[in-house]
């Protein structure tokens, strides 16, 4: 007993004069290093707020130098959402074997009986009989997939959003009005790995996974729906994409409230899916292997004796509108995107463009018009929620677009 107590006073000497020392220093450090990390986070919320303010500063001019144009075609309205263009590290990694599939399967469909008669339609269509505006809106009233806006929330998923959106238009159409589901957006941003993810991807892919996979039912109600938050912003900042992307998963089962079908029974099928407008595919995981995608467009190219021009482009764009319904766009873009409110969208500038490109985007194109000055515009359905731009509406100029290489695509039941 005895010696134990011994030991532990031996012991327990030296440490308390040890500790007599040391607690005063420890504390001392303690409370440098806490003083020091408040630094910081001070700092950096300082360093934060300046760059917001700067951005916002930067954006409010763009706001007024559109606004104060006598020229500009196009009124803005500040959005405290709009981003600024900047590296936001959105990369994704790719399979070569299922991209190859997919290619392999775009240019099989240019051999069967449904594209030949496709092209042939859209060729011998009298050009005269294309109205000079068009809404599809109009022309199919009773399909309202056509005037649904979605929200994308805060993933990057607009090439599944337009790409199911104008499968649920041409679904109804071609039932003339008596299919009215809304697809499932989540469906191909869960279950085509090869279609893209919450950083991005391909409304061709998206579109033949309709052909190859089928699409399910979406919307609130529907065997799927949207799973993303969309509290983040009109639109969220591409910033949030990488930690929503983490909530992405396949789910091959409905929500429980979607008695009609079971999953499986659920898809409904497009026979093919093409591209409009010549455009590349990348293959290969390390972005080198490119090839050329087959197109109508390039189809009809080269049948022609003169290179094809960029009105003839339009007139089989428009009739592919006028006669088969909606379609996507995929374009870049500029800061000042992001803060329209109404009227034909043009960038202020063509001068240092791309370094104003935040992204490039998909919507859904569902129309077309003349301008004041005769210019062609294109009317398309956005995918940031009806508050944003003209009740989710726009109508872009995409004349000093077109060099980018702008595309078009769609999908035939
Ligand atoms: C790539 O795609 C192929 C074909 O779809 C699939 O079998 C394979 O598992 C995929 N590989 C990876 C790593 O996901
Ligand atoms: C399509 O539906 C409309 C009514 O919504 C009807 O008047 C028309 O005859 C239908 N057309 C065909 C081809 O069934
Ligand atoms: C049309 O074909 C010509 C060659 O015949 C080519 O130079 C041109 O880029 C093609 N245009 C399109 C839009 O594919």
């Amino acid at each position: 007993m005895l010696k134990s107590r011994e030991r532990r006073d031996a012991s327990g000497r030296p440490k308390c004069g040890f500790w007599h020392i040391a607690a005063p220093i420890l504390v001392t450090l303690i409370a440098i290093a806490l003083v020091v990390s408040l630094l910081l986070i001070y700092v950096n919320s300082q360093r934060i707020r300046r760059e917001i303010d700067e951005n916002a500063e930067y954006l409010n001019d763009l706001v007024r130098k559109v606004n104060e144009n006598p020229k500009s075609t196009w009124k803005a309205k500040f959005n405290k959402f709009g981003s600024k263009a900047k590296d936001y590290g959105l990369k994704s990694p790719r399979n070569e074997t299922a991209i190859t599939e997919y290619f392999n399967l775009l240019e099989k469909f240019f051999e069967w009986d449904i594209m030949k008669n496709h092209i042939k339609t859209l060729q011998e269509f009298p050009v005269d009989e294309l109205p000079e505006s068009f809404d599809s809106r109009e022309k199919w009233s009773n399909c309202p997939s056509i005037s649904y806006v979605p929200n994308q929330g805060g993933c990057g998923s607009c090439y599944a959003v337009a790409a199911v959106g104008v499968a649920a238009d041409r679904a109804c159409i071609q039932s003339n009005g008596t299919y009215k589901a809304l697809f499932s957006d989540e469906d191909v941003l869960g279950c085509c790995a090869v279609c893209g993810n919450c950083l991005g991807g391909d409304p061709l892919k998206a579109l033949t996974y309709w052909v190859q996979e089928g699409l399910v039912t979406g919307g609130r109600d529907g065997c799927r729906p949207y799973s993303f938050d969309t509290s983040c912003g009109v639109p969220c900042s591409p910033a949030v994409f990488p930690e929503n992307e983490k909530s992405r998963g396949c789910v091959r089962r409905c929500q429980n409230i979607y008695y009609q079908n079971k999953y499986d029974d659920d898809k409904h099928y497009a026979s093919i899916a093409y591209s409009m407008y010549p455009r590349g595919m990348t293959l290969s995981a390390d972005g080198k292997k490119r090839a050329q995608v087959p197109t109508i467009i390039g189809h009809i190219n080269k049948t022609m004796e003169e290179p094809i021009s960029l009105d003839e482009i339009r007139t089989i764009l428009k009739t592919e509108l006028f006669l088969f319904g909606p379609t996507t766009m995929a374009f870049p873009v500029p800061e000042e995107f992001l803060h329209y409110a109404e009227g034909v969208f043009r960038p202020i500038t063509e001068e240092k463009f791309n370094d104003r490109v935040v992204y490039w985007h998909v919507v859904r194109l569902i129309g077309w018009g003349k301008d004041k000055d005769g210019a062609h515009y294109w009317l398309a359905v956005n995918s940031f929620g009806r508050n944003w731009g003209d009740n989710g509406v726009f109508k872009i100029n995409v004349d000093s677009m077109e060099k980018f290489g702008l595309e078009y695509e769609a999908a035939l039941i």
